[in-house]
């Protein structure tokens, strides 16, 4: 079934189970297109009001998704919601959750913490079980350093809003095998996405190129050379963007747009990812964009 946005895939995949952990904006987003795939999916946090927040806010969207998709038959819209629902599982135990063909790590963007997560699944999982990081930013490589599994390794990178955003970056670790690569190009298929394939480079394609977009348009604001208003507008009808910079750094956080652009100059040393103070001092002050009801722009 296809619609503009959506699209099911019935295709078969050796990944049947998936666990997700990380149960945060991307790790609902990636259980949720899992489900509606037809896949079991099991999502792993810490915090158990995180998970009972992704499971209401997948229940959400995938009304919306079952609207679209049933919009001739709305008959089928409560099956559709409930059978993906009743196939996405809960744990605050990694321990626990790790008996799956496929893990995607979706948690905190710090290389330590990924680091030690990974090492510990490499342990606890089935052989078979390929391991995936979503890091927007860090090296896939890096984050895979301690595993002995080098093969079964690799990125995959999904854009926020997950079950939106069509696009799906698989990332070539230096290890991976074709057969882990293909099978990782198989899945995205499977929950509805196109692949794209970029080695393990700062940014891989779309950060590589949103960051020194979004850090010119701040150093434009910053000089006076225009409003901020004014530099969305700019973008959106000028370039077709469907955000302008100032709203998508507010839809993504300005805290997660300072944090990949200090690692993509660690790793590059570019002076387009230098620092910038005006947003050094929104982050210092707490607004971090919708998340806080202030950023760029003011939420009620
Ligand atoms: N789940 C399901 N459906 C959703 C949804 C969700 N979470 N959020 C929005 N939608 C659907 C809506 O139902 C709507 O569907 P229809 O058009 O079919 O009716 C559609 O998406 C558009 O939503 P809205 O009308 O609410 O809002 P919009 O038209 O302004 O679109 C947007 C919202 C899709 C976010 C759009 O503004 C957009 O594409 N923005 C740019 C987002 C972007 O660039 N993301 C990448 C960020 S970078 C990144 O993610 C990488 C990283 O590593 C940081
Ligand atoms: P988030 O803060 O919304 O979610 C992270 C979740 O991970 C939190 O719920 C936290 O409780 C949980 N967590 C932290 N450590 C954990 C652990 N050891 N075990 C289990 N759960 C743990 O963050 P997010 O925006 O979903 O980002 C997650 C990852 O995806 C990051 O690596 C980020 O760089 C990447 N990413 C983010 C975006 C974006 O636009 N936000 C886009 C693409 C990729």
């Amino acid at each position: 079934v296809l619609t503009r946005k959506f699209s099911i895939s019935t295709s078969q995949n050796a990944i049947k189970t998936v666990t997700v952990i990380g149960g945060g904006l991307m790790g609902s987003g990636i259980a949720q297109v899992t489900a509606q795939a037809g896949q079991t999916v099991t999502i792993v946090d810490l915090e158990p009001e995180i998970l009972n927040k992704a499971q209401k806010s997948i229940q959400a969207n995938l009304g919306r998704v079952a609207k679209k998709l049933y919009k001739d038959d709305p008959g089928k819209i409560e099956g559709f919601v409930k059978e993906s629902l009743d196939r996405i599982k809960i744990s605050t135990k990694v321990e626990d959750s790790v008996n799956s063909d496929l893990i995607i790590e979706a948690i905190v963007e710090k290389l330590d913490i990924k680091q030690e997560l990974f090492n510990k699944l490499d342990k606890l999982a089935p052989e078979h079980t390929i391991l995936a990081t979503n890091t927007s930013s860090i090296s896939v490589n890096a984050i895979g350093s301690g595993i002995k599994r080098k093969d079964k390794f690799g990125g995959l990178h999904f854009f926020n809003p997950v079950p939106v955003m069509r696009l799906l970056e698989v990332i070539k670790s230096d290890h991976i095998s074709e057969d882990t690569y293909q099978t990782m190009m198989e899945w995205g298929k499977s929950v509805g996405k196109t692949c794209i394939t970029c080695k393990d480079t700062p940014g891989f394609v779309v950060n590589r190129l949103l960051a020194p977009y979004s850090a010119e348009a701040l150093r434009m604001y910053e000089r006076g050379d225009a409003t901020k208003e004014d530099i969305d507008i700019g973008l959106k009808l000028g370039a077709g963007f469907p955000m302008g910079p100032f709203e998508l750094a507010d839809y993504t956080g300005l805290d997660t747009n300072k944090f990949v652009l200090q690692v993509m100059h660690e790793m590059t040393k570019h002076p387009v990812f230098e620092p910038i103070p005006l947003l050094d001092k929104m982050v210092a002050e707490g607004k971090l964009g919708i998340k806080t009801g202030e950023g760029w722009y003011k939420y009620k």
